[in-house]
């Protein structure tokens, strides 16, 4: 990302082994800062103050571990927070749609795009699948992994845009349901 010219990525892991780490070998690039927070509960970064999210693998780690989805959906809350109206949320991920599709819709939040990419490097020819291409979803939201060709090896990624009034219009059925009753 620093080579494509972005200069203010902020990178966040509970570790601070980890982030320590990363502090030492990245010491010298002034574009990267650090944090150690729990994504969970990210308060000390304001609402609506990034442009884009990337997790690859956070939000798995979460999943593979005790009450995974209360904590997946705190996670999820969060990111959909800090982001801006309009921002990206990018998850790369082992969990196919039946995992992950679900979970996304429960905050309400996103408009989901789904892309698939090798988990080995193939030439151009023997691609799975054209990453910027999206893959299609049935529609009830399921997904045919056939349409990837016979036994793809692939890691999923979700393109998400943050949309604020799918939420406020989820408040406003809620109170139309509730005015009727
Ligand atoms: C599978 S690793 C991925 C690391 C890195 N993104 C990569 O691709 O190499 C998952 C990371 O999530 C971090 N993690 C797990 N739970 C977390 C949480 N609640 N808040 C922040 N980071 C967390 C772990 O410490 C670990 O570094």
């Amino acid at each position: 990302m620093v080579e494509d010219g972005y200069v203010d990525i902020v990178n966040v892991d509970i570790s601070s082994v980890v982030i320590e780490a990363m502090q030492k070998k990245y010491h010298d690039v002034c574009q990267l800062k650090y944090v150690r927070t729990d994504v969970r509960d990210m308060s000390e970064f304001e609402s609506e103050s990034f442009d884009a999210v990337v997790d690859k693998g956070t939000l798995d780690s979460l999943m593979c571990g005790h009450d995974s989805q209360q904590n997946s959906f705190k996670m999820l809350e969060e990111v959909g927070r800090v982001l801006k109206d309009g921002g990206v949320y990018i998850l790369i991920t082992y969990g196919d749609p039946s995992f992950r599709l679900d979970l996304l819709r429960g905050t309400c939040l996103w408009t989901v795009n789904l892309h698939v990419i090798d988990r080995t490097e193939k030439s151009s020819e023997h691609q799975s699948w054209e990453l910027t291409r999206t893959v299609p979803l049935n529609e009830d939201g399921s997904f045919s992994l056939s349409v990837l060709g016979p036994n793809p090896e692939i890691h999923y990624i979700y393109v998400c845009v943050k949309d604020a009034s799918l939420k406020q219009k989820l408040r406003e059925n809620g109170a139309d349901i509730n005015a009727q009753n």
